[in-house]
Parts: C-alpha cells; structure tokens; sequence
C-alpha cells in the first residue's frame, strides 16, 4: 500500500473514495450539485466515534463515494483509532482499491501524532491476507490511501507508510502456517529484506550455535527435522556506527506442539503464531529503516521449531545455556525461554543501549491481561515508563507487572542451577524471572505478546502486536 498527502480541496479531489467528519461532509454540500443531496442524505447519520454513513455521490462530483464518520465530542487518541477502524473497514466494505481521507480534528492532541493514530488504524483495517484463499485473492488489491491536510505532513506520511510496511510484514510472517513459515524461511525472508534495504543479515545455525555453548536453544531446535536458526539484522541510522545499539529480540518458535511435553489437540493450530515475537522484531527493524530513524537497531530472531521426536529433550533433562547457567527442563512446552536466554546471553555481549525481547511466551499473561494488553517485564522503572507511554501512544498497549527476585523462588530446583518452570501460581512473572537471570546488568525489558498477537474466531490472523510500542518507543528514542 502507498500513502499520499493532498492539500486539494476536499471538494475537488477526483477519487473513488472520499472519507470525511461528519460536519465537514455537511458542509461540503453547499459545494456539490445537486445542493441538498449530501444534506438529505446525512440527515440520520449520527456524529459519534465509530460511526459512519456511506454515500453514493451524484454524477459529476469528484468523489464517488463518501465516508461521512461521526466524531463525537472528545476527542482522545483512543477515539481517533475507533474512528479509523470503522472508517478503514467502511472503505474495506467498498472494494476500492485508493480512498482520500481527511482527520478529524482533535483538541490538544498533536496533530502529526493523531493523524498516524488515523491513518494507521485504517491501513491496519484494510490488511487481508491473500496466500492462501481464492476468494481473498481476486477482491481487488487495496493501493493507495491519501491523508487531506492543509499543513506540511509530509513526515507524518512517512511514518504512517514505515509503520504499516513494518506492521504488515510481521503479520504476513504471523500467517503462514507452520510448513512454510520454518526456521529458514524466516533466514530467507531476513535476507530478502537486507538485500532490499541498507541493513546486514547475519546468522548462526546450529553447529556455529554449538560452538558459543548455547544449549539451552539447541535442546529445543534438536527435536525438529528443521534446523533451528539465530537470525540477526543490523541497521546503522545512527551516523556512528560505534553507538551502542537498541537490540530487540524476538522468539521464534515456528510452531510449538509443547515437545514431549504435548500440548493438547485443541487449537493447537494456533501455535504456528509462536513466531510473532520475532516477527515483530523483524517488523520493527523494517518500519525503522523506512523512516530512516536516526538509531542503532539490532533485531534477533530465535528461529526454532519445538517438535516431540527420537532427538527431542526429556523432562528432567538438564541443558547448559551460554551463560553456563545449567536448567533443568521439566516441561518442553516452556520452550520459549530456553531459545530467549541464549539469544540474550548472545545480545548482551554486543554491549547494548537497551535489549527489549518480545515473545508469546505463556498462557499465563493471556489469562492475566487478555486481548487488551502486551505484558510488561522490566526492573528498570525509566524503561517501563518510555514502554508504557509509546504503548499509550500507539494503541498498541502494555502493561507491568512486577519481576522481583522474590519470584526466583519458585524457580529453584536441587538439580541444576535454574529450572525452566516456576509451578503453578505467577506462570508470566516466573517465565520473565528466569529471562531476567540471564540479563543482569543491562537495561533489559520483556514484553510478552502471547495474548495480543493473534486473534482467535472468525477474525483469526496476527495482529502485529508488539510492532507499535516498539516503533513508537524508537522514534521516542530518535
Ligand atoms: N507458546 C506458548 C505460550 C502460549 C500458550 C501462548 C497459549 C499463547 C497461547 C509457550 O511456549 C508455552 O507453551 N508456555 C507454557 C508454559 C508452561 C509449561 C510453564 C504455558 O503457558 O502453558
Ligand atoms: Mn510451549
Ligand atoms: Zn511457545
């Protein structure tokens, strides 16, 4: 999809598509013949967020259909994505392929910042994923979507266009099924885009993983017939290249039966989503190279498949991380952590500003936080507070919860230095204390996705959670 800017009268702008507030779209009728159409025409239509009245334009008019949107009273940037949802699937409902949309106004907020709330909410809306369906495949390819502005906001749309391109490219990852979203796969696609853009792609497979000692990771990719994979992207926008870099590390579990630890058969086919952490890391990087942000950024991808074979690891098995931390695994299917603490042990030695990993670690957060919030793990309050702020500002929320060392209780074992399971009570908070063993002394936050990544039902798809808060933080950072 291509974004544009206009400052063309709204009256005049030639399109299939005209998205406008209600009161705008009212006062348009004194320009538009018939005189009275659009009047009569909006005469119910209620002006609240959410709401929107769709029109067929009279002959001769420029546009040819119109968006009427209802705004309401407040205006927060909360109720500018409301609005952009509905109007994006008002649009999606035409099947149009460019459509010109005007912001509302909104009091207090900063312009630059509500307009991407808009226009991002909308492009978000049109996102359809086509590998896989006829009948998506031939609706008519969304194109190009125009933000009406007097003002200059040629760098909001460039941000608006960096963010959906980062945000797309995660949940076309996200969706592709187990068989062909593979470790290598998600190599090839890190490859695609450092061969598209001005960023390096490096990474290790197994035998150079073996090599650094990292056997937390390999007790989860051996039990696949697919090699796991540690996959990294550079982008050096910081003019020095010897600026400690923001790395992000995502986990990469391309599809997760629990290992000899099964999971049970329902839903299990959601689990080809356990890769969403690392694709929104690979999101994030892309979205920071088109806006060209002026930053170092590292994305990690730990790229593994966790499959029950003759080669799998058993509970009560002990591995050695890189750190040289011994784990005693007593469950497979908290496999998340143990591909994450080698890839942060990993992360740590590039002597990092910031690391923040993203996963879709435990059902534990989604009983917690639901479908409304990414959760939040970090001991340092000044990074929290950036997360929680450039959640709020991009809709893509967070929110905290505590690591207190106190939690490490639960993961003490006589066996082996840490276990990868903490028992029953805090499953998220015991998941992110052992992360945070293998962090000491960098400024390191967990963000743990498991509830925001996909939606389930008639809707299911990846979101791109994870994609917002880390974009909005970088720009924070820029
Ligand atoms: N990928 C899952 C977490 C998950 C489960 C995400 C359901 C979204 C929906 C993770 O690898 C896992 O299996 N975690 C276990 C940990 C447990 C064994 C301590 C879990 O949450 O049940
Ligand atoms: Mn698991
Ligand atoms: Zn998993």
């Amino acid at each position: 999809m291509q974004f544009d800017s206009t400052d063309t009268p709204l009256a005049e702008i030639q399109t299939p598509c005209l998205a406008v507030p209600l009161a705008v779209a009212s006062a348009l009728d004194e320009q538009i013949a018939p005189r009275g159409y659009l009047r009569s025409a909006l005469r119910h239509a209620k002006d609240e967020a959410g709401e929107v009245t769709c029109i067929a334009m009279p002959e001769g008019a420029g546009a040819e259909q119109l968006i009427a949107f209802g705004v309401g009273e407040v205006v927060t940037l909360k109720e500018v994505r409301k609005i952009g949802v509905a109007v994006g699937k008002a649009i999606k409902a035409c099947e149009v392929t460019s459509a010109t949309v005007a912001p509302p106004e909104v009091a207090g907020a900063d312009l630059p910042r509500a307009t991407r709330a808009f226009a991002t909410s909308i492009a978000s809306e049109l996102y359809r994923f086509r590998a896989h369906k006829k009948e998506d495949r031939e609706k008519p390819e969304f194109e190009s979507l125009t933000v009406q502005s007097n003002e200059d906001i040629s760098r909001t749309v460039a941000l608006i266009e960096a963010f959906s391109v980062g945000q797309t490219f995660a949940r076309e990852l996200g969706n592709l099924p187990g068989n062909e979203c593979t470790p290598d796969y998600l190599l090839s696609e890190a490859k695609r885009l450092s061969e598209a853009h001005d960023i390096q792609c490096s990474h290790m497979d197994e035998s150079q993983m073996q090599a650094r000692g990292m056997g937390a990771f390999l007790s989860v990719s051996r039990g696949s017939a697919r090699e796991g994979r540690l996959i990294r992207l550079d982008y050096l926008g910081a003019g020095d290249p010897a600026s400690p870099p923001i790395i992000l590390v995502g986990k990469g579990i391309t599809f997760d039966t629990g290992g000899i630890s099964l999971k049970k058969p329902e839903a299990m086919d959601e689990m080809k989503f356990d890769m969403c952490g690392a694709a929104a890391v690979l999101g994030t990087l892309l979205a920071a190279v088109e806006a060209k942000l002026p930053l170092n950024v590292i994305a990690i991808a730990a790229a593994a498949e966790n499959m029950p074979s003759g080669k799998a690891s058993r509970p009560g098995d002990v591995v050695t991380a890189m750190s040289g931390t011994t784990i005693e695994i007593l469950n497979t299917d908290a496999e998340g952590r143990l591909v994450l603490c080698d890839a942060l042990s990993y992360a740590r030695e590039l002597r990092p500003r910031t690391v923040i990993d993203v996963a879709t670690l435990t059902g534990a957060c989604v009983v917690a936080l639901g479908e409304r919030a990414s959760g939040l793990f970090t001991p340092d309050d000044a990074l929290a507070d950036a997360l929680l702020e450039a959640g709020e500002f991009s809709g893509d929320r967070v929110w905290r919860l505590p690591v207190w060392e106190d939690y490490r209780e639960q993961l003490k074992t006589p066996l082996a230095d840490i276990a990868n399971v903490g028992g029953s009570g805090a499953g998220a908070i015991t998941a992110a204390a052992f992360l945070s063993t293998f962090t000491e002394g960098m400024s390191w936050a967990h963000l743990d996705i498991a509830g925001t990544a996909w939606k389930t039902g008639k809707e299911k798809g990846a979101t791109g959670a994870g994609v917002g808060v880390l974009f909005e933080y970088l720009l924070a950072q820029a």
